[in-house]
């Protein structure tokens, strides 16, 4: 299969895929998983909150759910273990969990949350890649997703480490492309731009979620491999200094005068 993001991959059988998607209890997790049922996938969401993911079961009947913490090496290696047992067909890792935190440098100097947005955001989705890829090589035909962000490619100053962790899964997910390429794993990127959810708490702003996911979807079942959004396609471009003025005005925007600054 080839590397260049510019060419598609062929489509993927998805009225007979299983997939396994983190995070999938609300927000884009909830709405990809809602667009695999549709297709007429098996799909099993994880979560830390049982009680939301029984929320999502009911508004999604026959969603399968799994608590389990992306952030945990342990409990990676057992949601793999129990994922390759139960469903043996598991063909579609979405790694899709992730958090935010919006911080002042100046003020935040919380090491433990830092690692644990680093924990959650990068370790859980290669370990979780590292762990099923020997299962996803034995399918007939097999994906991963890996969710980043517009702000991988342009930072946000109210969340220096998240928007690392995300250029760091556009990083990794590009330059994994071509160990798989030869290979029955399909390797996508989905880049969300602000897409209205509780990341770094309840916000209403942004795309609408099921506009949003019904669209990324819909790019995703024709193959497109690193999949962008309205701004998040103007945002991962690259124009070093289109997207200097970019971040100077989103700076603006979304910190000065708002967070905490050092000064002398
Ligand atoms: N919304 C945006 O504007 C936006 C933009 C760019 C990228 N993204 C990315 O899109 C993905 C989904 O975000 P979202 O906007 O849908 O956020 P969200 O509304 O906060 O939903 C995140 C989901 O992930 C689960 N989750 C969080 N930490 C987890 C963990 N350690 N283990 C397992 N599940 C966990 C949460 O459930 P529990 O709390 O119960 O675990 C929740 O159901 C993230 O990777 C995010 O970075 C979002």
């Amino acid at each position: 299969m080839s590397i260049s993001i510019t060419e598609k991959y062929s489509p993927l059988d998805l009225s007979r895929a299983t997939v396994l998607l983190t995070g999938g209890a609300s927000g884009i997790g909830l709405g990809l998983a809602e667009n695999f049922v549709k297709a007429g996938s098996t799909v099993i969401v994880t979560g830390r909150r049982e009680s939301a993911l029984k929320e999502a079961q009911e508004k999604l009947p026959g969603l399968h759910i799994k608590v389990s913490d992306v952030g945990k090496v342990e409990d990676r290696e057992e949601l793999a273990k129990w994922a390759v047992e139960k469903h043996p067909e598991l063909n579609i890792l979405v790694n899709n969990a992730g958090i935010q935190r919006r911080v002042a440098l100046a003020e935040d100097h919380d090491w433990p949350a830092r690692q644990l947005e680093i924990d959650i955001n990068c370790s859980g989705p290669v370990h979780l890649i590292d762990l099923l890829t020997p299962h996803l090589l034995k399918q007939p035909e097999a994906a991963i997703i890996n969710l980043s962000s517009s702000l991988g490619f342009i930072p946000c100053a109210f969340g220096p480490t998240y928007g690392a962790t995300k250029a760091f899964m556009h990083s990794w997910t590009v330059a994994a492309r071509p160990s798989y390429a030869k290979s029955n794993i399909r390797i996508f990127e989905i880049i969300p731009p602000a897409v209205q959810s509780n990341l770094g708490g309840s916000h209403d702003y942004g795309e609408p979620t099921d506009e949003f996911c019904a669209a990324v979807f819909k790019k995703f079942t024709e193959g497109e491999k690193e999949i962008g959004y309205k701004a998040s396609d103007e945002w991962r471009a690259p124009d070093r200094l289109g997207n200097d003025k970019i971040f100077q005005e989103q700076t603006e925007k979304t910190f000065n005068g708002k967070y905490k600054v050092f000064e002398k």
